[in-house]
C-alpha cells in the first residue's frame, strides 16, 4: 500500500509565493486522492504491489492493461507530486554544476526561465512542465499530459512544475504566468542540483 510522503516543511513555508490553503489541499486532497486510487488499481494484483510507484511508471507496457491507464495517471500523480514537493523550497540560488550546465545549453538562467515559463504557458489543459536529462545526458525542457511522467520515456526529470489548475487557483485563478514567475523563487536549487548529479551517474 502506497501512502503519503511526510513533506518536510510546513503549509505556509513557501508563501507568499505558492499560499498555505493551495500547499493543504494540494498535499492532503489531491496528492493523497491519486494514491488511493493506485492503491485500488493495485488490488488484484498483490505481486505489483511490491514494486515502487517510479518502477511502475517506468515500465507500463508489463502493467496488466486493464489497470494500466488507471497506473499511468494514478501512479504518475503520486511519483509528480512526491517529487514536486522535494523541489520546492524558499530563498535557494542556483549554484554548482546544475547552473553550469543550464548556463551552458540555455545561454543563462534568464533565458532558461524565459524557456521554461514559454513552456509552462502554453501547456494546454493539465500537464507538467520539466527540466531532464535526456538519453543524450543533455538538459532539455519538457511538457507532458495529465500526470505522465518523462521517466516513462527514459528521460530522468530533475526538477518539474504542476500546471493543473489545482495547483494555483485558489490565489492566481486562471492566471498561471503569475504562478509559474511565483513558482521561480521557490525551486530547491540544491535538490535540483543533486537530481541532476544522480542522473549523470
Ligand atoms: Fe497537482
Amino acid at each position: 500500500m502506497f501512502s503519503l510522503p511526510k513533506l518536510q516543511y510546513s503549509y505556509d513555508a513557501l508563501e507568499p509565493f505558492i499560499d498555505a490553503k493551495t500547499m493543504e489541499i494540494h498535499y492532503t486532497k489531491h496528492h493523497q486522492a491519486y494514491i488511493d486510487k493506485l492503491n485500488k488499481a493495485l488490488e488484484k494484483y498483490p505481486k505489483l504491489q511490491k514494486n515502487s510507484a517510479e518502477d511502475l511508471i517506468k515500465n507500463l507496457p508489463v502493467v496488466p492493461e486493464d489497470i494500466r491507464t488507471a497506473v499511468r495517471n494514478h501512479g504518475g500523480g503520486h511519483v509528480n507530486h512526491s517529487f514536486f514537493w522535494q523541489v520546492l523550497k524558499k530563498g535557494v540560488e542556483p549554484k554548482g554544476e546544475i547552473l553550469k550546465a543550464i548556463n551552458k545549453k540555455f545561454k543563462g538562467i534568464d533565458n532558461f526561465k524565459e524557456l521554461f515559463k514559454d513552456a509552462a504557458t502554453t501547456l494546454f489543459g493539465s500537464g507538467w512542465v520539466w527540466l531532464v536529462v535526456n538519453k543524450e545526458g543533455e538538459l532539455e525542457i519538457m511538457k507532458t499530459p495529465n500526470q505522465d511522467n518523462p521517466i516513462s520515456n527514459g528521460m530522468m526529470p530533475i526538477l518539474g512544475i504542476d500546471v493543473w489548475e489545482h495547483a494555483y487557483y485558489l490565489k492566481y485563478q486562471n492566471r498561471r504566468p503569475e504562478y509559474v514567475d511565483a513558482f521561480f523563487n521557490v525551486i530547491n536549487w540544491d535538490k535540483v542540483n543533486e537530481h541532476f548529479l544522480n542522473a549523470r551517474k
